[in-house]
Order: C-alpha cells, then sequence, then structure tokens
C-alpha cells in the first residue's frame, strides 16, 4: 500500500486535541513528518510527546507565533508542504450579549489566525513552488446556522471568503488553498460536556443518524493534502452525514430505522 504523504512535512495548529489531533494521527499513517502547533501549551506538549512529534506552543493569531512553528517545520524537515489551520473556538453567545472584545477575540482566533497561518507558510512554500494551505471551516457560517453562533458564523463563512482569495492570489506559485466543512462532530470536549440525550438529539437531525468522528474530518483533510487532490483549489469539502440536505425536520423515509 502507497503511503499517500511519504515524506511530505506539514504543521497542523490548533492540533491538542479533537480534530487536530486526529489529523495529525491520520497523516502520521500516510507517512508525513508532522510539527503540532497549538497554545495550551501543557495540553499540546503532551499530545506531541504521545505522538513522538515536535511541539510548538503557539498563539495562531499571533503572526511571530505561527512564523517560529513554520521555522520550526523548516528547520526540522527542510521544508513545508501542508500548513493545516485548524484553531478555533466557538464561545455560545447570543449577539445581544456579545462585547466588541468577545467579538474580536472569536474573530482574532479563527478568522485573523487563518489570514496569518496563510501569511506565515506563503514565503517558504512560494519559495518551494509548492504547497497546501488547508483549513477548518464549518457547515456554521457558510451555509447554516443556529442562535448564538454569531461571531462563529462569521468567522467560518470569512475563512470560506479567505480560501477562494488566496487560492487564487497563490496559484501561480503552485500553492492550493482548500478547507473543510465539519457538521457535527463527536469530539472529546463534546463527549464530555454533552448529555447522552443532547447527542441523541444533534443524530436525529443527521441523515447518516451518527455525528461525524474527528477522523472523517481528518480523512478529507488527507484527502486534499494528497497529490489526488493536486488540481483542487479554493474549494471546501462538507462532511456532515448529509446533514444539511433536509428540506424539513421530517426527512427520514423509515422513521423507525435508524
Ligand atoms: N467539533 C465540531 O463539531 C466542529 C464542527 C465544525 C467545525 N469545527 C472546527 O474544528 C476545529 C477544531 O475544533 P474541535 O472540535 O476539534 O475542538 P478542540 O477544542 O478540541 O480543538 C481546537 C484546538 O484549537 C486550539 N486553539 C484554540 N485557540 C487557539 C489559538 N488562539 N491558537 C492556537 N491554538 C488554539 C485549542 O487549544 C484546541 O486544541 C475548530 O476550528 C472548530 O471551529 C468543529
Amino acid at each position: 500500500m502507497t503511503r499517500r504523504l511519504e515524506g511530505k512535512a506539514a504543521l497542523v495548529i490548533g492540533a491538542a486535541s479533537g480534530i487536530g489531533k486526529a489529523t495529525i494521527i491520520r497523516f502520521l499513517e500516510e507517512g508525513a513528518n508532522l510539527v503540532l502547533a497549538d497554545w495550551q501549551a501543557e495540553a499540546g506538549a503532551t499530545t506531541a510527546a504521545e505522538l513522538g512529534i515536535p511541539f510548538i506552543a503557539t498563539d495562531v493569531s499571533k503572526l511571530a507565533d505561527v512564523e517560529a512553528a513554520v521555522a520550526l517545520a523548516v528547520a526540522r524537515f527542510g521544508r513545508l508542504d501542508i500548513m493545516v489551520q485548524n484553531a478555533g473556538i466557538y464561545p455560545w453567545q447570543l449577539i445581544e450579549q456579545t462585547s466588541v472584545e468577545d467579538w474580536d477575540r472569536v474573530l482574532g482566533t479563527n478568522l485573523r489566525g487563518s489570514f496569518i497561518a496563510a501569511r506565515a507558510a506563503l514565503p517558504v512554500m512560494k519559495k518551494q513552488g509548492s504547497g497546501r494551505i488547508l483549513y477548518t471551516s464549518s457547515i456554521t457560517g457558510p451555509h447554516v446556522t443556529s442562535p448564538g453562533h454569531g461571531h462563529y458564523s462569521a468567522s467560518k463563512a470569512g475563512i470560506n471568503g479567505l480560501i477562494r482569495a488566496a487560492a487564487l492570489e497563490f496559484a501561480g506559485y503552485g500553492i492550493t488553498v482548500n478547507g473543510v466543512e465539519p457538521g457535527n462532530i463527536l469530539t472529546e470536549a463534546i463527549q464530555q460536556h454533552r448529555s447522552p440525550e443532547f447527542i441523541k438529539g444533534m443524530e436525529d437531525a443527521i441523515p447518516l443518524a451518527r455525528l461525524g468522528s474527528p477522523r472523517d474530518v481528518a480523512n478529507a483533510f488527507l484527502f486534499l493534502a494528497s497529490d489526488d487532490a493536486a488540481y483542487i483549489t479554493g474549494t471546501t469539502i462538507v462532511v456532515d452525514g448529509g446533514q444539511l440536505l433536509p428540506e424539513g425536520a421530517d426527512f427520514r423515509i423509515m422513521p423507525d430505522r435508524r
């Protein structure tokens, strides 16, 4: 079996847990060399030690931090083939309760951080004449939303705009830019903080009748990072078990069969 990322150098930002950690594991399985970046110094270092890869404490909203993470990948592996900007925060907050500072904090991580990731990866990838820049967007914002997700929705819709603009600007340098839009993913955090009843309610809204796993999202990242996606740029892949499809709540053809 060919390992699809054999010898590729990759940096994943926001990978101490959840989707980012699963992406690192998936990329390692396919032969990539990884650097793990996250702003949680202790959790990030623990995950990196568990996976046997280098860790760098990185706040994605700070250009100098992300440049240092890129520099670490280049120092270790001599290049940077794949940058995944997955760091994101999703506090539940109605717009009328959201202060300007709250807004800036969410946009600062999710959207400003995504711009910074592109800005920091560009010089190295441009020099190489190749590279993949990948983002974790969401179905929330670009397609749907719910109360309490104003800043989050704006940030993820903004990421999709950035993906298209960067794809166009970087195409001439041999760099592609794409994203993944997860639906509801069963991460450790959701398992810890949500009741089984709440999770069951979420499952009922999903045609494939389960939440996604972090690995489901990692598999989409793997495809976008691999040679198979060489001709794909400026787009996103929805990974949501069909959640965006129904016109209304009553969508099961066999309501008793889940
Ligand atoms: N879980 C879902 O259902 C879901 C759905 C759609 C999109 N997403 C997106 O997936 C991404 C990963 O989320 P997750 O669900 O795995 O949650 P998570 O909280 O487990 O992972 C997010 C990681 O980003 C890190 N992070 C947060 N702010 C950071 C910063 N400023 N700098 C560096 N690292 C930072 C966190 O420490 C954490 O390790 C996020 O962008 C989130 O918006 C998640």
